[in-house]
């Protein structure tokens, strides 16, 4: 209950017998201090002087200005919380409004990311009121993830998911955009592509086209892979062969980026995959770079060396 309704202190603040009607409320209603139609927050923040210098934030959600305080709050009092309309957790009292945020409920193509219904529900990453970063986020950049992904998230059917805590240790070649923003390639509320993803990752042996890896040619150019012979598209040549184009393109069962590289960072340099991915099997590869090229043993092939000045004569098959 609100204090003041508590209190029976009615008229105070809220309600008077000055006899302004409020265009908000039918005829026989009791009579309050400020017009509730014009200017209906006054009347809170008469009470919660503090609320202005608080809330002195660069966003304030629309909400506040054109549906007022009384948009999520009942001024008496209320089964929930906070005196909210409808409880926070969940979801459920945003969504009141945002109800386009449900619309995985209606597309089954489209898969949430499930804590937006869980706990808290949007205020897990927002703040209801006002926030110094857009979209009335809580944490800036990466940091609003790894509030929660910092650790291995345990997910509702029963997979520990990676921690980023192990991810962004010291000494491991990180992928720039992950310490930077994981917006770079998730959604932050629903996707139709899998985990939450941009655009779409593919699998690892199917036919070749760009559309595939579409969330790396957002920011890569595809021409690492597209051109057969370069001499500044890729590093990954073998003098002017591009073996990003031999490997991924080259062959029908072409291998996706995921065979060779992890996405979020690795221990070798290049994000290049310490195990090769086959089916349900890890197996094992290992890769050296060197200052002009590198090279690679994995379970596809014994050893094979790449250098992109002087051009390196492999023994032929396997
Ligand atoms: C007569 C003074 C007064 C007015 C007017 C007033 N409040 Fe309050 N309100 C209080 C007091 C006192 C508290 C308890 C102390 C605190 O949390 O600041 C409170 C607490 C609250 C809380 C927190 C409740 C909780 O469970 O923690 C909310 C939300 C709130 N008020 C909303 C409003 C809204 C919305 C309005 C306008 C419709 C409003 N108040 C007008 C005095 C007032
Ligand atoms: C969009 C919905 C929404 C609107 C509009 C809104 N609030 Fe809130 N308010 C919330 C939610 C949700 C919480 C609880 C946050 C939590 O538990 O983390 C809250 C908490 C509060 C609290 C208690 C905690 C605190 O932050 O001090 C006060 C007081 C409050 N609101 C006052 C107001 C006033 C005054 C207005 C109008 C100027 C207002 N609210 C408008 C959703 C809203
Ligand atoms: C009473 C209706 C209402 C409720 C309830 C409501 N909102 Fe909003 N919200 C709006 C309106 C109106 C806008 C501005 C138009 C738009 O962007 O859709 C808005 C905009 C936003 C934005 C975009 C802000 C920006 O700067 O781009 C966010 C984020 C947001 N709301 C989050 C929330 C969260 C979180 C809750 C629950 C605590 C919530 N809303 C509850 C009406 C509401
Ligand atoms: C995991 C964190 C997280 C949760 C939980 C979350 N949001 Fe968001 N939300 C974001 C981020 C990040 C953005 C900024 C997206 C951008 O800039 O493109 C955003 C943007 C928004 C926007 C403005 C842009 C848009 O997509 O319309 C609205 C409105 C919004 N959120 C509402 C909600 C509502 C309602 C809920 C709960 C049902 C919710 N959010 C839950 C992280 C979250
Ligand atoms: C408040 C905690 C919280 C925050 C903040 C949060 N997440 Fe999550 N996230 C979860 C939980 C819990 C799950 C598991 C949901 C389930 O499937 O049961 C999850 C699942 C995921 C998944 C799906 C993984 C899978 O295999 O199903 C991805 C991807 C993800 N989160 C990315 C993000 C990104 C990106 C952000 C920041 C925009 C973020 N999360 C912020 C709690 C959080
Ligand atoms: C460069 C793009 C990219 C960035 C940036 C990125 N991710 Fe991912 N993330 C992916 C891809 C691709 C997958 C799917 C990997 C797969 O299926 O092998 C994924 C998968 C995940 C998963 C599921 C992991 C699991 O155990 O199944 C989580 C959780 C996740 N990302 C969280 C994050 C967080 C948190 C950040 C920021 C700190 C982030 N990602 C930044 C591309 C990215
Ligand atoms: C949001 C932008 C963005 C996306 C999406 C993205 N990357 Fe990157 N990536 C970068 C940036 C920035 C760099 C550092 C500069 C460079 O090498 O181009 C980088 C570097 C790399 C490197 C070299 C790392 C090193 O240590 O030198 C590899 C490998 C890589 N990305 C693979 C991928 C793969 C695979 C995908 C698709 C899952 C992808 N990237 C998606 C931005 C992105
Ligand atoms: C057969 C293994 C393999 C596959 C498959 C592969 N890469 Fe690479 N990639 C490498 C190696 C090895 C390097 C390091 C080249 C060097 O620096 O010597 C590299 C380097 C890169 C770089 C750094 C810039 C450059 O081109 O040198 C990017 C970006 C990159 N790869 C993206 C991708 C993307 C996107 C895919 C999928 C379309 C992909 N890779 C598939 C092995 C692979």
């Amino acid at each position: 209950m609100h204090p003041p309704t508590k209190d029976r202190d009615c008229t105070s603040m809220c309600h008077s017998d000055t006899k302004v009607r409020s265009s908000k409320f039918p005829k026989n209603h009791p009579l309050v201090t400020v017009d509730l139609g014009t200017k209906p927050n006054e009347t809170c923040l008469s009470c919660h002087d503090d609320w202005s210098t608080k809330h002195k934030k660069k966003f304030t959600h629309s909400a506040i200005e054109q549906m007022t305080c009384l948009g999520c709050h009942s001024p008496h009092g209320s089964d929930s919380p906070r005196m909210l309309r409808t409880p926070v957790n969940e979801g459920e009292l945003c969504l009141t409004c945002h109800s386009d945020k449900d619309n995985w409920k209606t597309d089954s193509k489209i898969k949430e990311h499930k804590i937006i219904h869980q706990k808290k529900g949007c205020v897990n990453c927002h703040d209801p009121h006002s926030s110094n970063i857009k979209s009335l986020l809580l944490r800036e950049g990466n940091k609003l993830c790894l509030e929660c992904h910092n650790q291995g998230v345990k997910t509702a059917d029963g997979r520990t998911l990676k921690a980023f805590s192990q991810e962004l240790a010291k000494g491991r070649t990180i992928h720039p955009p992950v310490e930077d923003d994981c917006q770079g390639c998730h959604q932050p509320h629903s996707s139709t592509f899998k985990k939450l993803l941009k655009d779409e990752f593919g699998d690892n042996y199917s036919e070749f086209s760009e559309k595939q890896f579409g969330l790396c040619f957002t920011c890569h150019s595809s021409e690492l892979v597209t051109v057969a012979k370069t001499s500044s598209a890729t590093e990954f040549r073998n003098g002017e062969f591009n073996l990003h184009n031999f490997h991924v393109a080259g062959t029908p069962k072409n291998r996706g980026c995921g065979t060779c590289h992890e996405v979020h960072s690795s221990k070798n340099p290049r994000l290049i995959k310490d195990h090769m991915p086959y089916k349900d099997y890890r197996l094992p590869q290992v890769y050296e770079k060197t200052a002009d090229g590198g090279s690679c043993v994995t379970a596809c092939h014994g050893l094979k060396v790449y250098d992109r000045k002087k051009p390196f004569t492999n023994s032929k098959g396997r």
